[in-house]
């Protein structure tokens, strides 16, 4: 799988790229990298892992043979407050990367759920570390597909809202397509990240199926209805109430129910 990745992809990071066939986490081994001073566009991949994790603390499932699991490290040269669009950016990218190796755009569930006919294909966690003086060390983005899942190998209680590219296209994915096309998107959407965020943004509301949707923002116990008008510069989610107060919501405090089931 590795040469097969490193064969379909031409930039600087083919160079850093490992391959696992089993890992804990592609994440957790990067973050521990990331201390030891490993170089930007370092990349790990792995077709199984065992300590999948997605946001808020989530398993992730990764099983082998049917989906693809990968991270990169990226070493920004800025505050972390310079990069409240990082998920946005990332999500756009895995549209894309999508794209390129399935040949159908999907959407993005605000903030990092990649979705298409309801269904989530992918999930993107993004995780930074700080020097001392609270400038960014490293930050890391780690993406989990589904790529050729049938319906009935998910387990009960997420076959309504799970789904695989395969289940989209009806062909096997070329998961080494997708991973040279994902680190690929990465790349180009790291050397825009810094100095064209609007831009970044611009593609991201593009992409986002959550705009226009009637939504729930669940807070703790708190859940409060409203509708999505907009995603902020800074990657928000701009939420008009049913009271009419708007808020700029951030990703990491709520989770947004909508035309579906949380996954
Ligand atoms: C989510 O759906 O909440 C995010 C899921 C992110 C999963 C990917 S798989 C590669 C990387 N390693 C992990 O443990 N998580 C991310």
């Amino acid at each position: 799988m590795l040469q097969e990745i490193k064969d379909k992809l031409n930039n600087p990071w083919r160079e850093k790229i490992q391959f696992f066939d089993t890992i804990t986490s592609t994440n957790d081994v990067l973050k521990q990298l990331a201390l030891q001073g490993a170089p930007e566009g370092t990349t790990l991949v792995a077709d199984c892992q065992t300590g999948g994790r997605g946001r808020m603390g989530r398993t992730f499932l990764s099983p082998s043979g049917v989906g693809i699991y990968l991270s990169v490290l990226l070493r920004p040269n800025c505050k972390p407050t310079e990069l409240m669009h990082l998920t946005c950016a990332s999500a756009s990218a895995t549209c894309s990367a999508i794209e390129q190796a399935a040949g159908f755009r999907p959407g993005a569930k605000w903030t990092n759920d990649i979705v298409y006919n309801k269904r989530k294909l992918a999930g993107i966690l993004t995780e930074l570390g700080l020097n001392q003086d609270g400038t960014t060390a490293y930050a890391i983005i780690g993406i989990g597909f589904n790529c050729n899942q049938q319906l009935r190998d998910f387990p009960d209680a997420i076959q309504d809202v799970a789904g695989s590219l395969k289940m989209v296209t009806g062909k096997e994915t070329d998961r080494a397509l997708l991973a040279a096309k994902m680190i690929e998107a990465l790349y180009q959407m790291n050397r825009e990240l810094l100095s064209d965020q609007a831009g970044i943004l611009a593609r991201y509301r593009q992409d986002c199926i959550t705009l226009g949707q009637e939504i729930s923002l669940v807070r703790g116990d708190e859940i409060r209805h409203g509708k999505a008008l907009d995603v902020d510069d800074n990657g928000a989610l701009v939420v008009r109430y049913e009271d009419g107060t708007i808020e700029a919501v951030n990703s990491g405090e709520v989770s947004v129910r909508g035309m579906y089931h949380y996954v």
